[in-house]
């Protein structure tokens, strides 16, 4: 018997060491096939050919047997197989996983395992006596390995990858680095040994079979040829051998732009043509050139480099559309130039000099532009006139001249090209007339620059040919003046002297206008013949006036009026006569007037003058009034009948006229009609008695009322005798209605039922007034009878 513990490892086991182990385990199948053989007597067997952990089983994952896979077996060398040892098994997944006989210690996996969810496991085992529960051995440790297979594909990391490369790259250039994982163990076999291999995308790129990286396989790739390339690469493990499993991606891979391609104009020569009348700035036309580059590199600068068009017209870049946009620099006139040539170059605004020698980048292209005639509106040959016009002008002369011509007919001398008018909004007062063929402006009327110094009127041309084309032009005239106006005061004098004035004393001082305008300024001369006052002229355009006497006396001349003669200086030489009021004052020894003559004042105020016409004025209209008054009042009296409309009273009507019937035509009077009482009395009102408002009554063809008498009586006696009567005479009104009536009652209520009933022979008994009635019922009721 051997006394110290021996691991015996029957199939794949080695026991590296005799003297730990307690254990044996038993692998069924060993891929290695190695030889080894069971001692039942306990030997020690020493294999060292393999570096293989003696404690460790391996198990393949992904197992697809039926029954549950054999690990190994454990074996303790006190098992003498009589089934008292028994082994427990614990640790990573026991009893779950991994499951032991206890009674033969074989070891077996439940389920299936798989490596890439968990490459080992690590477990403990015992031997204990299977009746005592003694532990028979230490625990002893060991590992169960998954074996790996290769069940897992290379993976990229995404389905598609982009990436970029400049154009025209050189061979090599690298791309993009794609690379897959496999999540197979990588230390055991080739499960994971990844080989990259190129399936679509030859012979423009390559990929490098160890790590992935895409480099451009072809020289020159253009993008102007191909922009787009789809790329697939595959990974493939077990180092690209048959039955590796493969993974695949797509790179999308676009060529970039380089500036490589030179602008060049499709036409060598382009024709355009632009009306004389375009505006300075505005487009003739676009011409351009083509550039097979994209964004940037196709972005193109215009130039005008030379022709005789070079400084009329100038070039623009459209940013978006790289056109040449040709524009008018200076106006263009057809009638003087029609035709310009223009020598347009086009360059490339970013140039890469890599690729300069694909050039030239430049090109060059004749343009022609062609000048449109337009039939343009007159031109004048001033704008504006200014005329200027004497004012003492006569009426009918001609004061200037406007001529137009028309552009488009410039060869032609100027005559009878346009028809000129005045507009007539501009001289409202037809001050001014023009001759439509040759333009010749004549006043209509005389000019007085005192009433306005300008006239500024419209002068328009319009072409003969064509009315429609029409030019204004303004015309000013100016009235230059004449010495037509006299000077006189500025404004009205009056003023007074004081009856103890001294001689040589200022009463006044004058100053005077003139509404001409001379050059040189006004200067007036003033001049006064009188032997009581005097003049001194002050040489600035005022005079003072003074008193060349004293002691001046209301009661002798209460009013004295000074004609003073202004005259001007200009030719020719314009005087007038102003008079100046001096009146004559009672004054206190300062000099403040106290008191005027009444008489003057009375005599001098127009003023008064003025009141008493008014006074007068109004006493006229008040006699008027009066007059007027009386005569309504005779025109009212005379027309007592107008009668006013607010009487209420009107609305009756009274009358107790009968009319002689229809043929009685005479009888009958209107007014009567309208107002009986008036006609009879002459009254102003028409009042009417109340009274009369029951009209009368017919006598009752029964005299002798015994009956309603007998009633009343009877009545008055009960009044009479009654003890609550007042004390004074009162009226009580009684209704009664007789009987014996012989119409007997009109009541319905005992009438017969139907008219058939009816007995109407009693109408003929009521009296020739019911005739009428009894003779239509009664020959009703015989007629109905036969
Ligand atoms: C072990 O080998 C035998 C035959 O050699 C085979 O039938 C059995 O399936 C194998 N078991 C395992 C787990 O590979
Ligand atoms: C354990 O092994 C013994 C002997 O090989 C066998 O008789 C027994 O049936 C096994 N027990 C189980 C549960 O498989
Ligand atoms: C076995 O493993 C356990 C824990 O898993 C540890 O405590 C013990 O020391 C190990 N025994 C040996 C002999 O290595
Ligand atoms: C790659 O290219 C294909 C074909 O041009 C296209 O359909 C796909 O959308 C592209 N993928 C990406 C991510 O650009
Ligand atoms: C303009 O025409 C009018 C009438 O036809 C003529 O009397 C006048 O002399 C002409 N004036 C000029 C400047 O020709
Ligand atoms: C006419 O034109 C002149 C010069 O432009 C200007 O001084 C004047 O005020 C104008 N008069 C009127 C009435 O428009
Ligand atoms: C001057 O005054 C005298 C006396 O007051 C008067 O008679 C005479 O008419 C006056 N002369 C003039 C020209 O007013």
């Amino acid at each position: 018997m051997i006394t110290n513990h021996l691991l015996l490892f029957v199939v794949i086991i080695i026991i590296l060491d005799s003297a730990v182990p307690l254990l044996t385990g038993v692998s069924q199948n060993d891929s290695a096939g190695i030889a080894s053989s069971s001692n039942s007597d306990g030997k020690i067997l020493r294999r060292t050919k393999r570096g293989w952990m003696w404690n460790t089983f391996v198990i393949m994952e992904e197992y697809t047997g039926s029954l549950d896979q054999y690990v190994g077996k454990l074996h303790s060398d006190k098992d003498r197989g009589d089934g008292s040892v028994k082994y427990v098994l614990s640790g990573e997944g026991a009893g779950m996983v991994f499951e032991i006989n206890a009674t033969s210690g074989d070891i077996h996996a439940k389920k299936r395992l798989d490596r890439e969810a968990k490459a080992f496991y690590t477990l403990r085992a015992q031997a204990v006596n299977r009746f005592t529960g003694q532990p028979l051995e230490d625990w002893s440790n060991f590992t169960i390995k998954v074996h790996d297979i290769n069940d897992n594909e290379p993976k990229f990391s995404k389905e598609t990858f982009v990436a970029t490369v400049p154009e025209m790259s050189d061979v090599g250039t690298m791309v993009i680095q794609v690379t897959a994982s496999d999540a197979d163990d990588e230390d055991y076999g080739n499960s994971a040994k990844l080989v990259y291999s190129i399936l679509q995308g030859q012979p423009y790129f390559s990929v490098d079979p160890s790590n992935g990286i895409i480099r451009t396989a072809l020289p020159n790739m253009i993008r102007e040829n191909r922009e787009k390339y789809q790329v697939v690469i595959q990974a493939k493990d077990m180092a690209g051998q048959m039955g590796g499993l493969s993974g695949t991606t797509v790179v999308n891979i676009t060529l970039q732009d380089v500036n490589n391609s030179p602008p060049r104009f499709p036409h060598t020569a382009y024709h355009l043509s632009v009306p004389e009348s375009a505006q300075v700035g505005s487009p003739v036309g676009r011409i351009k050139a083509n550039d097979a580059d994209v964004g940037r590199n196709a972005e193109m600068r215009y130039t005008i480099t030379s022709g005789d068009g070079h400084d009329m017209f100038s070039v623009v870049t459209d940013g978006e559309t790289q056109e040449a946009i040709i524009t008018v620099k200076k106006p263009l006139d057809f009638e003087g130039k029609r035709l310009y040539q223009l020598k347009v170059d086009v360059t490339n605004a970013y140039l890469d000099p890599r690729f300069l020698h694909m050039g030239p980048f430049t090109d060059s292209a004749t343009v022609r532009i062609t000048v449109q005639d337009v039939d343009e509106p007159p031109v004048f040959t001033r704008n504006p006139y200014i005329i200027e016009v004497q004012e003492d002008t006569l009426a009918g002369s001609s004061i200037g001249m406007v001529t137009a011509r028309d552009p488009d007919n410039s060869l032609l001398p100027f005559r009878s090209v346009c028809r000129y008018t005045i507009d007539r909004y501009t001289d409202l007062e037809r001050l001014f007339n023009i001759d439509s063929i040759n333009g010749t402006i004549y006043t209509l009327q005389s000019l007085d620059r005192e009433m306005s110094k300008w006239h500024n009127i419209s002068i328009a041309a319009s072409e003969i040919n064509n009315a429609g084309q029409i030019t204004r032009v303004p015309v000013f005239i100016k009235v230059l003046d004449i010495n037509d106006n006299a000077p006189e005061f500025a404004m009205f004098y009056e003023t007074f002297v004081c009856e103890n004035v001294k001689a040589g004393q200022l009463i006044q001082t004058i100053s005077a206008v003139d509404t001409d305008e001379p050059l040189v300024g006004h200067k007036f001369a003033f001049s006064l013949h009188n032997p009581n006052f005097t003049l001194i002229d002050n040489e600035d355009n005022t005079a003072r006036i003074l008193t060349r006497r004293g002691g001046f006396n209301r009661r002798e001349m209460s009013l004295y009026l000074l004609p003073v003669v202004i005259s001007d200086n200009d030719y020719p030489i314009q005087s007038s006569t102003s008079t100046l009021t001096v009146r004559v004052c009672a004054c206190d020894s300062d000099g403040n007037v106290r008191s005027c003559s009444t008489e003057a004042l009375l005599l001098s105020a127009g003023l008064s003058t003025g009141a008493l016409v008014a006074i007068l004025l109004c006493i006229i209209i008040l006699l008027m009034i009066v007059v007027l008054f009386a005569a309504l009042r005779r025109q009212r009296k005379k027309e007592p009948l107008i009668i006013s409309k607010e009487d209420v009273r009107d609305n009756v009507v009274s009358y107790n006229d009968e009319g002689g019937g229809e043929e009685d035509t005479q009888a009958f009077d209107i007014g009567t009609l309208r107002n009986p009482e008036v006609m009879d009395t002459n009254k102003l009102r028409r009042d009417i008695i109340p009274d009369m408002l029951f009209p009368f009554r017919r006598v009752s063809p029964i005299k002798d009322n015994t009956d309603v008498r007998d009633f009343i009586n009877s009545r008055l006696q009960e009044n009479d005798s009654d003890p609550t009567a007042p004390p004074y005479d009162s009226l009580a009104t009684y209704a009664y209605e007789g009987n014996g009536s012989l119409a007997e009652s009109l009541s319905s209520l005992e009438s017969a039922a139907t008219e058939g009933d009816q007995e109407f022979d009693y109408l003929s008994h009521w009296g020739p007034q019911f005739k009428k009635l009894a003779d239509m019922y009664i020959a009703k009721d015989t007629g109905r009878e036969t």
